[in-house]
């Protein structure tokens, strides 16, 4: 969903300079007529973005699946997320010749609005109630800040640490209040877990710390005995043989380098701008948007907004938010359902 803020005048009738559509048809005829658009050549052609060929995208792509291959958006799987391709189109429309515009997407999810933005030189900010995306949202907005030297020295750092001997993950141990029907992490695989996390829980430099939480975050499902299908189910109940190990290292050291990659892509993609474009995530109900904004400091919104079915998405990310140390209790994780939207 996009909408286009015709001033910043506090006194045209609009709040925060964005005007309210006249009618459900008016929406509903711009939607139409922008499903028809043809795609224009250099959306056609294959391009490559580090290595990925430039996919369909937009509105072709009508279950987001091009961004699982993208750089930066391939860092993390989010249900019903955004196609990058749609979002590059509705800023080529909307905001064709203004360079340094504010972006405000209220449902960021993973990002997808925010990163886009920033590649068009725009400045960004998502609000985002699960604080697992709004970590992905915020590592990928730090990502060009990161130097790939310094990551690859921490990844170096997490293979020797795994590679060591001694106790594993001695101080880390399994989140009091995380339950599952069957054992989350197989016996083999859980020790390996908690030795990872001992790193990656170590505080420092910021932006990579995030990498690391969100690296561990994107693979710890596949390491369980449990599966995205796409709502989280144990690997039995659909037919899967439980996992007693699990390659660990592998897993989080391979999305890690992916990454390294794609930092290095993004601060290529925001080099030619005169000032870095800024992306900022605030973990929070966007019905506290007063809080946050400024009247009028919005030009564009573009959003993916919550459908009203029944992917639960606290649900679905109990696992990193217990592991990650988001929530600690139960009634932490109601208080994050309750102010999602959507209806289950
Ligand atoms: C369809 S997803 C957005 C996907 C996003 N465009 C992307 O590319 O990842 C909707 C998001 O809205 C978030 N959400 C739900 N209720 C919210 C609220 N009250 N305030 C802020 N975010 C909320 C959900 O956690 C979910 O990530």
């Amino acid at each position: 969903m996009t909408i286009r803020a015709p001033g910043k005048t506090r006194g045209s009738g609009t709040r925060y300079g964005i005007k309210k559509p006249d009618g459900g048809e008016d929406l509903k005829e711009e939607s139409q007529r922008l499903l028809l658009m043809p795609e224009s050549l250099d959306q056609t052609f294959l391009s490559h973005y580090n290595g990925v060929a430039k996919l369909s995208g937009g509105f072709s792509d009508c279950a987001f699946a091009d961004n699982k291959q993208r750089p930066i958006h391939r860092w993390v799987p989010w249900i019903a997320g955004f196609s990058s391709e749609f979002v590059r189109d509705t800023f080529k429309r909307y905001l064709p010749d203004k360079r340094a515009a504010m972006v405000l997407d209220p449902f960021c999810g993973v990002g997808t609005t925010l990163v886009e933005a920033m590649r068009g030189g725009h400045n960004a900010m998502g609000f985002e109630i699960n604080p697992y995306a709004a970590l992905a949202a915020r590592a990928k907005c730090e990502a060009a800040a990161i130097s790939p030297a310094q990551l690859n020295n921490y990844i170096l750092k997490l293979q020797e640490h795994m590679r060591a001997a001694g106790t594993e993950g001695d101080s880390v141990s399994v989140p009091a209040h995380f339950r599952s029907r069957i054992p989350f992490f197989g016996p083999r695989a859980q020790p390996k877990i908690l030795k990872a996390l001992h790193f990656i829980k170590r505080p420092r430099v910021e932006p990579i710390q995030d990498l690391f939480s969100l690296a561990f975050g994107s693979v710890m499902v596949g390491l369980s005995n449990y599966s995205y299908e796409p709502s989280l189910s144990s690997r039995p109940a659909v037919g899967k043989p439980t996992q007693d190990d699990a390659p660990v290292t592998e897993a989080i050291v391979t999305k890690l380098l992916a990454m390294r990659s794609d930092v290095a892509w993004f601060r290529e993609q925001l080099e030619g701008f005169p000032e870095r474009p800024v992306g900022r995530v605030l973990p929070d109900n966007f019905l506290n948007a007063l809080h946050h904004l400024d009247p009028g400091t919005v030009d564009l919104i573009v959003t993916s907004p919550p459908y009203l079915n029944n992917y639960h998405y606290i649900r679905n990310t109990r696992p990193q938010l217990f592991w990650l140390g988001f929530v600690h209790k139960p009634s932490e994780l109601k208080r994050l359902e309750t102010q999602n939207f959507g209806k289950y």
